[in-house]
């Protein structure tokens, strides 16, 4: 054996106390081949050294006197031959193309050689990653709410039965289409690298955002009536192309920029037009996430697009097949639309219905404006844009 380089003192500390913490440590810093000079008193320490070493290869010498030598095994030694370092740790040092054998290292952590790789579909920074995804994360973990606290759910509800009715069919029509909003963050979630784990985080909080609407939206109903109203074949069919989207890029602008975005313009209303203070008050909370959800989406797709101008001609056609997809489809149910009349309205009167009917008609012309900024702002021309949100699905989502 080699001269020891270093000395570790045990003192009066056994196997039964923690001597094996302390070996571990002292071999930490060492090097294969090298070795330490351990002093130990505790009684029975040197057999229970020499079972300690075998067991992991190490060479163990008894030079008398309570004084040890112990050799670094090229066994454990060989942990660290071939480990690589999994990208550096800060947020802004991601890997363009972080290795599958990474696996679910933290960033920045040394992977040991030889594990089985993983099969991260999302797997470069080009395909995952934006430089401020970081920073609405934070966004998003900040703005986080108690649905039991944030909301004035003992708000007295005087208003007519008729629109209670309607609210309960906006309702119905909100939960569906907020659970096809979980569904497709969560399943990117498990494809993205753990590298890029700001992205993977905020998809888990975009899905967690989902499951406090769902609930909210879900309470809210609840409150006046046992019963929800209509799930339609075609609202249905229109949310099925976003669940089963498996195009990360296409699924941020179906669901993204032009759902949620659609969406947006929908709670606003309906907090405008909320006949009592808790509805306002849930819509204008949804609303705020949703307005995140869009801008994480827009953020991610003007990276992508700066990086591959073609994409855009990909985006397009996503947005024609799902329209082609949905040709044969109602679109949205004619229940809801009428239920957001009646909300507008606030009465069954045929000059309120008038009024309300007029607000509808600028709604539809808002996500209509929207949706062309928003396509505007990707790069898409005028004509491209406005023909694009001309084929968004009638359903809104
Ligand atoms: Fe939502
Ligand atoms: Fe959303």
């Amino acid at each position: 054996m080699n001269a020891p380089a270093r000395r570790l003192e045990l003192g009066s500390l056994g196997f039964d106390s923690g001597a094996s913490t302390l070996l571990a440590l002292e071999l930490g810093s060492l090097r294969a081949g090298e070795s330490v000079e351990i002093r130990a008193e505790a009684a029975d320490l040197a057999s229970q050294l020499a079972a300690w070493a075998r067991g992991r290869g190490h060479r163990v010498e008894e030079l008398g006197a309570g004084r040890f030598q112990l050799e670094l095994g090229a066994a454990h030694a060989a942990r660290r031959v071939g480990a690589e370092r999994a990208g550096r740790a800060p947020a802004t040092d991601v890997a363009a193309r972080p290795s599958q054998r990474w696996g679910l290292a933290a960033r920045g952590a040394l992977v040991e050689a030889g594990g089985a790789p993983f099969s991260f579909r999302l797997a470069t920074a080009d395909e995952a990653w934006f430089a401020g995804a970081p920073e609405l994360y934070r966004a998003a973990a900040a703005a986080q709410w108690d649905p039991g606290t944030a909301i004035p759910w003992d708000t007295p509800l005087e208003h007519p039965a008729e629109v209670e009715d309607a609210l309960v069919t906006v309702l119905t029509y909100l939960i569906e289409n907020e659970t096809a909003a979980l569904l497709v963050p969560a399943r990117f979630a498990t494809q993205v690298h753990p590298q890029f784990r700001e992205v993977l985080q905020r998809l888990a909080l975009q899905a967690a955002d989902e499951a406090r609407h769902i609930e909210v939206f879900s309470r809210r109903a609840a409150l006046r009536r046992s019963e929800l109203g209509l799930s339609t074949t075609g609202g249905q069919a229109s949310l099925r192309t976003l669940v089963e989207e498996p195009d990360f890029d296409r699924a941020a602008l179906l669901l993204g920029v032009l759902g949620e975005g659609t969406f947006v313009n929908l709670l606003t209303f309906l907090r405008e037009h909320a006949p009592e203070r808790c509805t306002a008050e849930l819509m204008r909370l949804v609303a705020a996430d949703e307005a995140r959800h869009v801008a994480f989406a827009m953020g991610h797709l003007a990276e992508r697009i700066r990086h591959e101008p073609t994409l855009l001609a990909r985006l397009a056609s996503a947005v024609r097949e799902r329209h082609d997809t949905l040709r044969a489809t109602a679109g949205l149910n004619e229940e809801v639309f009428d239920a957001l009349v009646l909300l507008a309205a606030g009465a069954f009167a045929p000059d309120a219905i008038a009024r309300g009917h007029a607000a509808v008609v600028e709604l539809v012309a808002q996500m209509d404006a929207g949706r062309r900024m928003r396509l505007r702002k990707l790069g898409f021309s005028a004509d491209d844009a406005a023909s694009l949100s001309g084929l968004h699905t009638r359903n809104f989502m």
